[in-house]
This record gives structure tokens, C-alpha cells and sequence, in this order.
């Protein structure tokens, strides 16, 4: 069996990895290497075979026997690890949660039902770097990877609702911890029927006015009760690094190529984060490259694979499938309101719904670990 390490594996991202895995009876198939940035020597979790004990992340020896290595632990590990392994001459599969790679000429970002043939090319012609997308495209791209396949999309707008795991685990915990501070204002307003609705509004926003600073810490400002109209940096054209990610990446993953050349299909939007958990939504205006009935759309979507799934549009099951309560913990990956716009006959609306932890992050990962071991 291949021995795999495992980076990163007790984070947010790593524990869903690692309970999927597990799910999946991933760890029949590989000798598992537990590495840790601050325990080595410590217990191996539950899922170790043969090795038990814990090896330090940073130990370029160690790693350098592993034939495959699954990181989940950042950004900056991967700036920092993976230089100075492949500077040592190791030669392995770098499985990836990080975008530090993402966009490198010598590595595909992984989403196997969409571009399995884009991995399997890559596979056949050396590439050892594989990196999970951006959550938000991934998502996007599981939900409507028919229209794509078919050809179908000629330009796209993404306008999205994202969750607070997208800025990580303490990006959550700051979340309601902000909603309780609000509602712990009101609460006695709240208890009285007879209050003014105005006196509670006026409370709710001098709260969130006055939250402290260890109270935004994360978010830099309210979130509850809020939203910010802002995701990840400032490229200085106007332009957040999340929409920026949305048109690069897409055209990656569809093996399209960078930026806006000829082949590639622009993909724009604006990137918003909401008060939600995990899962992110967002609201899609596709311009078609001709008019295709909507019932045709409707197969086209669904059957590209087997977790996306459309909700009827209609105001019932709208209200109930396709929001993050109705999605967070599952792999389906619900698209609805999906209407002919009155712009004309060829631009579809549609919506979307993801776990950015399972398609989001983890899933991608997992599947490209088994990809390697066929
Ligand atoms: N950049 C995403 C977000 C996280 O902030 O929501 C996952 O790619």
C-alpha cells in the first residue's frame, strides 16, 4: 500500500477530509503517515496502521518517504514545505486544499467530475501537483458543469453569498459570537410584545456599532446582521481576489487556460459574504451561446453527475432545498430558480447552493487521492 501523509489533518478543512475518508473506507487503500506541526511524537489518531506515532510537518525526511501527501494545513505551510521538498528531489503527489499552487503552470486544480479528463491527461504526462479549486467555483462548476460541457455558456455572472468558513474556523466562532452580543441586547426588548420595533432596531445597530474589537477580530467588522461586500485582497483594479479567482479558475478547471484569451469563457461577478455557516450560494446570469428550451436546460444540468440536483422553481421548494440549512452537511449541490431572464430567450438565471467544506474543500481532494491510486 502507498504511504500517503497527511498535513493539516485536525483543522476544519482536515477533519471533514478525515470523516469522509473514513466514510469512504479511503484508509483501506493507502498506509496512512499522520504529520503534525506541534505534537510530533504524539499519538496517531484512530486510523493509523503502522505508523502510530506522529512525524513533524517540517521534517523534509520524513515527508520525502511518503508517496503521496494530502496537505490541508495552509497557504503559508505549502510556501514554506513544499519548495524545500521538491528541492530535495521528492518526486510524489502534493495533494493540495491551498490556492498557493493553484494557478502554477505544473499544477491542475482537481474536480474530477467536471475535468476528470483534464487530471487524467495531467497524470499521463508527469504532473505530480494537484490542488482543490476555490470553493466558491467549485461549487458553481458541480452545480452547472453540464451547461459547460455542452457548451452552452458563453459568458457568466456570479454574484455570491458566502459563508463564514470561508475565512476559516474562528471566522464562525466570531459569528455567533456576534449574534449572541446582539441578542443578548435585546433579549428584553424581544420579551416584550408591547416594544417598539423601532427602539429594538436602534439597539441592534448601536450593538453592532459598539461590538469590540475582539468581537470583530476576524471579520474586521459586524457580520451578524450584516454583510460585507468584500472577499479576500484588494487586487487595485477594482476587482477582490475571490472574482478575480472565479474567472481564472474556472477556465483552469475546464483545461480553458488563464485569464480572458480566446478559448476562455468570462466569468465575473461580485463576491459578498453573508452571515451564513458553510455552505455559499450564489446567483448566476448566464448568457447562452444559443436559446435551448428550459426543460432541455433542466436535463442538461442534471445529469451531468450525480450530486447536483435541480429544485423546481418554485417559491415552496426554493424556500426549502436550496439554501445553506437545506445543504450544510450533504454533498448535493442543489441549482434552481432557473428561468429565461427578460433580457431575452438565450440568458438563463439560475441559483446555487454548496458545502464549501465537503465540495468546497475536502471532497475534491479525497477523490483525486483515489484518482492516483487506480
Ligand atoms: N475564499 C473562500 C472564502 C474560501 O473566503 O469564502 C475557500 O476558497
Amino acid at each position: 500500500m502507498k504511504l500517503v501523509g497527511l498535513v493539516g489533518w485536525r483543522g476544519m478543512v482536515g477533519s471533514v477530509l478525515m470523516q469522509r475518508m473514513q466514510d469512504e473506507g479511503d484508509f483501506d487503500h493507502i498506509e496512512p503517515v499522520f504529520f503534525t506541526t506541534s505534537n510530533a511524537g504524539g499519538a496517531a489518531p484512530k486510523m493509523a496502521k503502522n505508523e502510530t506515532t506522529l512525524k513533524s510537518a517540517h521534517d523534509i525526511a520524513e515527508l520525502s518517504k511518503c508517496e503521496i501527501i494530502i496537505s490541508c494545513q495552509g497557504g503559508d505551510y505549502t510556501s514554506d514545505i513544499f519548495p524545500q521538498l521538491r528541492a530535495s528531489g521528492w518526486n510524489g503527489y502534493w495533494i493540495d486544499a491551498a490556492s498557493t499552487l493553484r494557478m502554477n503552470d505544473d499544477a491542475v486544480i482537481v474536480l474530477d467530475p467536471v475535468n476528470k479528463d483534464v487530471i487524467k491527461n495531467a497524470l499521463s504526462r508527469g504532473v505530480k501537483n494537484y490542488v482543490g479549486g476555490n470553493c466558491t467555483v467549485s461549487c458553481m462548476l458541480m452545480g452547472l458543469g453540464g451547461l459547460f460541457e455542452q457548451g452552452l455558456v458563453e459568458w457568466m455572472t456570479s454574484m455570491t453569498y458566502q459563508a463564514a468558513s470561508g475565512g476559516g474556523a474562528q471566522h464562525m466562532r466570531e459569528l455567533l459570537t456576534q449574534f449572541g452580543t446582539i441578542n443578548g441586547a435585546v433579549k428584553p426588548l424581544l420579551d416584550d410584545p408591547a416594544s417598539a420595533i423601532l427602539e429594538i432596531d436602534r439597539t441592534v445597530l448601536a450593538t453592532q456599532h459598539g461590538l469590540t474589537a475582539e468581537e470583530t477580530k476576524q471579520f474586521g467588522v459586524p457580520l451578524a446582521g450584516n454583510l460585507i461586500p468584500w472577499i479576500d485582497k484588494d487586487l487595485g483594479n477594482g476587482q477582490s481576489k475571490e472574482e478575480w479567482k472565479a474567472g481564472a479558475e474556472t477556465n483552469k478547471i475546464l483545461g480553458r487556460g488563464e485569464g480572458f484569451g480566446s478559448s476562455a469563457i468570462p466569468v465575473d461577478g461580485l463576491c459578498v459574504r453573508i452571515g451564513a455557516m458553510r455552505c455559499h450560494s450564489q446567483a448566476l446570469t448566464i448568457k447562452m451561446t444559443k436559446d435551448v428550451p428550459l426543460d432541455e436546460i433542466n436535463d442538461i444540468i442534471a445529469s451531468h453527475n450525480q450530486w447536483v440536483k435541480v429544485v423546481p422553481n418554485t417559491r415552496e421548494a426554493s424556500m426549502r432545498d436550496l439554501s445553506p440549512a437545506a445543504v450544510t452537511g450533504s454533498l448535493t449541490i442543489p441549482v434552481g430558480r432557473l428561468r429565461k431572464m427578460s433580457m431575452g430567450p438565450d440568458y438563463l438565471s439560475a441559483f446555487t447552493v454548496g458545502d464549501q467544506l465537503l465540495w468546497g474543500a475536502a471532497e475534491p481532494l479525497r477523490r483525486m487521492l483515489r484518482i492516483v491510486l487506480d
